[in-house]
């Protein structure tokens, strides 16, 4: 793997791009405030734009690092969620990608656009040999931006997750190998 940092990627509708602590107001209430975008998600609603700002501090302080991936989703100027490889890897050579997006711009395709564009990225640049995501078999659409993406289902873990009210759930695998990723993107580029 060759690392690259969190370069700025552009997309059709899209800049994936470094996030500054200036995005705290933006991130907080854009996103991170939701309980409907935290559900399915490892942390909990934050509860003032200010905690949003110590969090992108330390995310500005991690870019120093060129292996790390973390995404500001930009779209039509405004911050409206992130993406990030929220595990690499390093000896077996993948990615797993996690992404999260505010509400109001849920269902216009917008994740699967980044999405597309960063397993792009980890496979042409970073040269990758797999990228992957996980998440609650009850959180369908997160599985769909995978699948429109490209991955396969690998299978289910099953009671791996404990949702924030306590339960446990079951956990989805999707993957795309590189050779899959080749395919697809000869394809993609024939019916173009
Ligand atoms: C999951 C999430 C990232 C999807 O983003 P998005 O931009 O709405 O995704 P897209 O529009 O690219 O695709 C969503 C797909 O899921 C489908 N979908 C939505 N709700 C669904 C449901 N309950 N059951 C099945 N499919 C569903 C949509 O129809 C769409 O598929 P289609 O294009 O074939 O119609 C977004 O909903 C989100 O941020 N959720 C909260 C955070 C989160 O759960 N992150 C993932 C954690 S692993």
């Amino acid at each position: 793997m060759t690392h690259q940092g969190t370069k700025t990627i552009i997309t059709e509708r899209l800049t994936l791009r470094k996030f500054s602590p200036d995005d705290a107001l933006a991130m907080y209430e854009t996103w991170a405030k939701d309980p409907r975008v935290t559900k399915y998600l490892t942390w909990p609603p934050y509860k003032s734009p200010e905690g949003c700002r110590k969090i992108l501090e330390e995310w500005e302080k991690s870019y120093e690092q060129d292996d790390y991936y973390q995404w500001c989703m930009e779209y039509e100027g405004r911050p409206i969620g992130a993406i990030s490889a929220v595990r690499l890897q390093e000896r077996d050579e993948w990615a797993e990608l996690g992404y999260c997006m505010g509400h109001d711009f849920w269902g216009k395709g917008l994740m699967t656009e980044a999405a597309e564009a960063v397993i792009d990225f980890f496979f042409s640049q970073v040269g990758v040999h797999r990228v992957c995501i996980e998440h609650a078999v009850r959180n369908p659409a997160s599985g769909r931006v995978a699948e429109k993406c490209g991955m396969r289902h690998e299978g289910v873990k099953r009671e791996s997750f404990k949702a924030s009210w306590g339960e446990f759930l079951d956990i989805s695998f999707w993957g795309i190998l590189r050779e899959e990723w080749e395919a697809k993107t000869k394809q993609d580029f024939s019916q173009k």
